[in-house]
């Protein structure tokens, strides 16, 4: 028997105003066909007044929290990684914490932008793993949207705002039956030597103002495909497993194009790569647990199933893990 973290339910919450891309037309100089093109993107969702990265946490920690059949008095440890948090600080895992009535426990945030979901659920899978916490509440919850240049097109068209959230409990487990749940395996990286190629011109250490994202993204693309299929070979290969059992893969969701073009360098089918940056855009920390639920509710994602999370971001940092459900 061993110690392995088990995803009981999943969550997903998004800001009520959907913006098409005949809208975003509309504020700056870009087409529909631009963007269908380049990214696979038609629609996102922006938050609006109200809506802060904690609200939509919450509301994804609660869906979360439902379909997992558990209270949230039983959560010890709440990871929410974002990239816009409401305040410098507190994090805002406190802040979700006390939205939800779990007083007690661990909650803290954590920084790897679009990665972020798998940094958090690496970090919490380690704790649970070592007996720090039993119960964990893992959150991607961003509002991009509010450090987006909404004047460069380059940039303001592919992000999205949401959140989406699992809850990971510590099981002991059978690891000689191949059908045991938990996870397997995930590899973590980062590679400073490329934040000036994503990242935010401001922050309260440097301008003492939020500042913008900025990013070069036919640079970012490239390093994108190279990293992720490396990193999955990695998380393969610590697993013993190979491409062909992964039943779906939950990537993050930048561009349709880094989706496909990941999948044949793997030489897995696009049938089993769930997508959604067409009606999400790139939610960043938000995007692997918001595609994720989305699979799970839409009956796609079923429990035995082997799921391929995986992630890219600035900083670079990249990671995938490989989970069965
Ligand atoms: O989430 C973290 C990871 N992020 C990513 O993975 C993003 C990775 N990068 C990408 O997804 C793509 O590089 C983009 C979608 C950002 C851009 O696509 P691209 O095919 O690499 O286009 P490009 O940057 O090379 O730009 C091509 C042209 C340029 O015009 P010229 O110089 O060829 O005349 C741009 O000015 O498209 C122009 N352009 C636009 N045109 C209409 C850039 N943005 C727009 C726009 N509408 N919104």
């Amino acid at each position: 028997m061993s110690m392995r973290s088990v995803i009981l339910g999943s969550g997903s919450a998004l800001p009520k105003r959907a913006v098409s891309n005949a809208e975003m037309a509309e504020m700056v100089d870009t087409t529909d066909e631009w963007i269908v093109e380049r990214t696979g993107i038609r629609n996102r969702y922006i938050a609006g007044e109200g809506e802060t990265t904690s609200t939509l946490a919450t509301d994804a920690a609660r869906r979360a929290l439902e379909s997992a059949g558990v209270d949230a008095t039983s959560i010890d440890l709440i990871v929410l990684a974002t990239a816009t948090p409401d305040q410098t600080f507190p994090a805002t895992a406190t802040t979700v914490q006390h939205n939800l009535g779990c007083h007690g426990g661990v909650a803290f945030d954590i920084a790897a932008v679009c990665s972020g979901f798998l940094y958090a659920m690496s970090t919490a899978d380690a704790m649970l793993r070592t007996g720090a916490a039993k119960r964990a509440l893992v959150i991607g919850a961003e509002t991009f949207s509010r450090i987006l240049d909404w004047d460069d097109r380059t940039t303001c068209v592919l992000f999205g705002d949401g959140a989406g959230a699992v809850v990971l409990e510590a099981q002991d487990v059978d690891e000689t039956d191949p059908n045991a749940p938990g996870i397997l395996a995930t590899r973590l990286h980062a590679d400073g030597r490329h934040n000036d190629l994503l990242y935010v011109d401001g922050g309260p250490s440097s301008t003492g103002t939020v500042g913008k994202v900025r990013m070069r993204g036919r640079e970012v693309f490239r390093h994108a495909v190279v990293n992720l299929a490396s990193v999955l070979s990695e998380v393969l290969e610590a697993t013993g497993h190979t491409a062909e059992e992964i039943d779906w893969v939950v990537p993050h969701q930048a561009n349709y194009r880094i989706l496909d073009a990941t999948a044949r360098k793997l030489g897995l089918p696009a049938e089993k790569v769930v997508v959604t940056v067409d009606r999400h855009a790139n939610t960043s920390a938000a995007s692997v647990p918001l595609a994720f639920d989305t699979a799970v509710k839409d009956g796609r994602i079923k429990k035995g199933d082997l799921v391929m999370f995986e992630a890219m971001g600035g900083g670079f940092t990249w990671g995938a893990s490989l989970v069965r459900i």
